[in-house]
Parts: C-alpha cells; sequence; structure tokens
C-alpha cells in the first residue's frame, strides 16, 4: 500500500519512469554544491544506496535550504531524471521541499562517516542510520523472514513458549531470576529463606533460557513444531559471541532420531544461507567491501559443501595428535572451547563440521544416551569463524532412563513433572536444535562482535538503550 504518494528510495532506483512526478521521505546522508545547485544525498533505509537530489539552489528559500544538513529529515516532491552522473542511474530534481527535523551539525554524531564499530555500540540510538547498521538490520529482518518461510514450508508449526518459566532447560543455572517480591524486605520461610510461595507465582520463577521443553510438548501432539523467541542467560561470558539476551530458533519434530536432525539443521542453514545472497546481495556487498572481503565466497561455499560429520571422540584425537598449541588443554570430557571447534573446522577440515555423541557429563540431561553408558546422542554444527552455531541431540524417550538421569543430577522432580508425562503417554523417539539467531546473523554478515548483529545488546554491564 502506497503512503501518501512517497516511492520508497528501493524502488526509485529501480525506476526507468523518467519524467514522471514522485515524492521520497528519508534522512539526509551528505549534502554538497555551490550557490546554484547543491546535491543531496537521501536515505530512507528501504536500500543500502541513497538517491541524488537535485537542487536548483536559486528557485528554494536561502533559510530552508540552511536548514538541510546530515540527519536532517525531508519530504521532497520533484521529477524523476535518468542521471548523467557517475554511480546512479535515476536522480530528483526538486520541485519542493518540506524538513522535518534538523540535526544540528555540531552536536549531531554521525556528522561523519567512518565511526568505529565501538563508538557505534555507544550511541546504539543513532547507530541504524549508517550503512552497517541499516545493512545489518536488513539482513536480520530477512533471516527472520526466511526462517518462518522455511519452516512454513515444510510442515512445522510456529509455536509461542513462554518466556518466564519455572525450569532450566539446560541446567546450567545462569537464570534471570523474575520475582515481584520485594528485595529489601522479602518474606522468608522458617529455616529463614526467601518464602517464595508468597511470590507473583506462588514459586520461583526466571527467564526462559530455552523453549525446547514447551517445545517437545507441541512436538508430540503436532508433530514438527518450532520456537523463535527471545531466551536469557546469566553467564558471565563477556566475549563476541556471547550474550544475555539472543534470539533462538528450536526446532523440534516427533519420529526424528539424530540422523534426521543433522540433515534437517544442514539442508536449513543452507536454505538461509542461500536466501540472503538471493534477497540480500546489495547489503552482502557492502559488507564484503567494508569488513570481510572472503564474505561472499564463505557463503557461497558453505551451500555446495556437505558438511563433515564425526564423533566428539574422533575430534578429541584429532585435536589431541595436533601440534597446536590451545590456551585450553585437551583431553576426553572437555567441553569444547571456540579455539578448538575452530581449529577443527577452518585448519582441519576446512568446512562446517557437526560433532556428535558428545559425553554425557557435559550435556543436558534431556539428551538420549547411548549404549556405552558415556555419551549422549548430541549434536553441534560448527562453522567457521564463529564455533558453535547450532547445539541439538535426539531427546531421550524412555521414561525410565530419563527419570534416572534426572536423579543423578539431582534436579527437582516436582519442576519436570508435566516433562516426564509426555515420556508416560504416548512416547516417541524425537529430536531438535537450537540455531542461535544472532550467531546466523554473524556469519552472514561477516561481522565480528555478536553486539553488533542485535539492535540493542544485552551484556554483562550494558543495557542502556
Ligand atoms: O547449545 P544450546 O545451549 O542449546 C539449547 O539451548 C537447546 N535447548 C537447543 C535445542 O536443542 N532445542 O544453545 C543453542 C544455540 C547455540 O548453539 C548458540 O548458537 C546459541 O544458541 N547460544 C547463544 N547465542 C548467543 N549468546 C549466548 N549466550 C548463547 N548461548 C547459546
Ligand atoms: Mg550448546
Amino acid at each position: 500500500m502506497e503512503h501518501e504518494g512517497v516511492t520508497k528510495v528501493k524502488d526509485l532506483l529501480k525506476s526507468t519512469d523518467y519524467g514522471s512526478e514522485v515524492k521520497v521521505k528519508g534522512w539526509v546522508r551528505t549534502k554538497r554544491g555551490n550557490k546554484n545547485i547543491a546535491f543531496i544525498a537521501l536515505n530512507d533505509g528501504s536500500i543500502i544506496h541513497n538517491i541524488q537530489i537535485v537542487v536548483d539552489v536559486p528557485n528554494f528559500n536561502e533559510d530552508t535550504l540552511a536548514l538541510i544538513t546530515t540527519g536532517a529529515s525531508l519530504s521532497v516532491s520533484g521529477t524523476l531524471v535518468e542521471s548523467m552522473g557517475k554511480g546512479q542511474t535515476v536522480e530528483i530534481h526538486a520541485k519542493d521541499i518540506e524538513v522535518y527535523g534538523t540535526a544540528d551539525s555540531e552536536t549531531y554524531p554521525l556528522q561523519k562517516k567512518g565511526h568505529s564499530l565501538e563508538f557505534l555500540r555507544e550511541i546504539a540510538h543513532l547507530r541504524p542510520r549508517t550503512n552497517t547498521f541499516g545493512a545489518v538490520l536488513r539482513v536480520r529482518h530477512a533471516m527472520s523472514f526466511a526462517i518462518h518461510k522455511y519452516f512454513n514450508d515444510n510442515g512445522y508449526y510456529y509455536m509461542h513458549t513462554p518466556i518466564i518459566t519455572a525450569s532450566d532447560a539446560e541446567g546450567a543455572g545462569e537464570m534471570f531470576r523474575v520475582t515481584t517480591l520485594d528485595d529489601k524486605n522479602p518474606p522468608l520461610d522458617e529455616n529463614g529463606n526467601v518464602d517464595y510461595t508468597k511470590d507473583f507465582f506462588g514459586k520461583e520463577t526466571n527467564m526462559t533460557v530455552s523453549g525446547q521443553l514447551e517445545a517437545e510438548l507441541g512436538a508430540t501432539a503436532l508433530s514438527q513444531v518450532y520456537t523463535f523467541g527471545p531466551t536469557f542467560r546469566a553467564e558471565n561470558s563477556n566475549t563476541p559471541r556471547h550474550l544475555a539476551e539472543f534470539w533462538m530458533v528450536e526446532p523440534e519434530m516427533a519420529f526424528y532420531d539424530i540422523e534426521d536432525d543433522m540433515n534437517t539443521a544442514e539442508d536449513f542453514i543452507k536454505y538461509l544461507v542461500q536466501y540472503a545472497l538471493d534477497n540480500c546481495s546489495d547489503d552482502l556487498e557492502f559488507l564484503n567491501k567494508m569488513y570481510d572481503t572472503k564474505l561472499l565466497n564463505r557463503l557461497k561455499s558453505i551451500i555446495d559443501t556437505d558438511f563433515k560429520r564425526l564423533t566428539y571422540t574422533e575430534a578429541i584425537e584429532i585435536l589431541e595428535k595436533s601440534t597446536k598449541k590451545f590456551e585450553f588443554p585437551v583431553k576426553w570430557g572437555i567441553d569444547l572451547q571456540s579455539e578448538h571447534e575452530r581449529f577443527l573446522v577452518e585448519n582441519h577440515f576446512k568446512r562446517p563440521v557437526i560433532l556428535i555423541d558428545y559425553p554425557k557429563d557435559i550435556k543436558a540431561f534431556y539428551m538420549k544416551q547411548n549404549d556405552d553408558g558415556k555419551t549422549v546422542r548430541a549434536m553441534d554444527v560448527l562453522f567457521p569463524q564463529i564455533g558453535e552455531i547450532i547445539g541439538g541431540s535426539q531427546r531421550e524417550e524412555n521414561y525410565e532412563k530419563l527419570i534416572s538421569r534426572i536423579r543423578e543430577l539431582n534436579i527437582p522432580e516436582k519442576d519436570v513433572w508435566w516433562y516426564l508425562e509426555t515420556r508416560k503417554f504416548g512416547t516417541v523417539p524425537h529430536s531438535g536444535f537450537g540455531l542461535g539467531f544472532e550467531r546466523l546473523i554473524l556469519f552472514v554478515t561477516g561481522m565480528s562482535n555478536i553486539r553488533d548483529v542485535i539492535p540493542f545488546p544485552r551484556s554483562p554491564k550494558n543495557a542502556e538503550f
């Protein structure tokens, strides 16, 4: 639907309707010129490129033109003209310009180009107006859309799982508490502990670390479901790959085993990368030029490569044999660090890797136990530049095995009784995985810090905007 006769810059740049009267609205990127003619580069966020507005200076009010500086917002009406200038095919010869808002050139932080990403993080409220963040936000949008499209086209149902929960799905204890109790004077029980029965929900609750447990409830009814929502982890990892609030995509499939799970994960991620190449080419070319000249090649190469699949145990042997000195020493049983994961992907196999059969002690309680008594049917997808991008598993569908693992780990049964009932009533083999959405965006955009691929990052000591 057209709004007030306005055409988006994206559509104007494709138009060959020379001589037509058009209207465009947006923000000034630059203005240059002399006392006879001025050129304004206007951007409305619909595309990385600007449209050039040509202004016959003597025909306009001098005071109005003086207000047009970098960052000002305008409505421009004029004639669409084939451009003789370099680097653009069309421009608008302005007839009427309305200034909505000015941006004082002394104080507007984006007056100059070329700010560092670190500085832009400090002005996260304005950074969407830069080329880089415009590109990242459009790619983020396209990837969200593609996720829904992939699952919708493949018979999955989008399931909304709760943000406030009473369980710790991953068992890592990294949760943000949700409470309405008075923090200065909370009610206490007879042992002097905070009495959560008096809290809003009558029990201790937290922000979810994963929608998986609820997704399993959906999958054991609708067969294939997925969640796509924010997740919260209070892990104090100040790394370029961790956020305290991130978005996760979690498909869950009844009747799927670990092989099916791996095949789905590989197909899904290739689909998303192909979608980005097909639909975000302007933005990806910009990012390729500005940040990472290997980006486009890396994206294309992923699509044609079979991911290497091997067991955790085999991976440990490779790491132990390698001559590379790792910061974290390698031995069977360790949780792999990103340096190990990236060595396997970038140095050893030179392609994405899927590791399976991890030691049960470093994985969550719900994973299907292998017959060796030591490992579980987990799978992690490891990517170049990123390390772990997907974590998943076949789930333990056997009630007895699951409950004995829950007891071994001292997980309170009163918190998971409802989950256990899926294994009591009509249990089925099933599998699923979680894709870290920001890690996907890191990979697709070639950005190197996860704080630069989400509009308003939440990380330790950082919740300003
Ligand atoms: O491996 P994780 O912890 O797996 C789960 O939460 C399972 N419940 C998923 C499932 O089987 N349904 O997390 C899944 C993915 C990781 O591979 C990583 O990409 C991302 O989520 N992730 C994070 N991304 C950003 N910041 C963090 N702190 C993250 N923690 C995990
Ligand atoms: Mg994981």
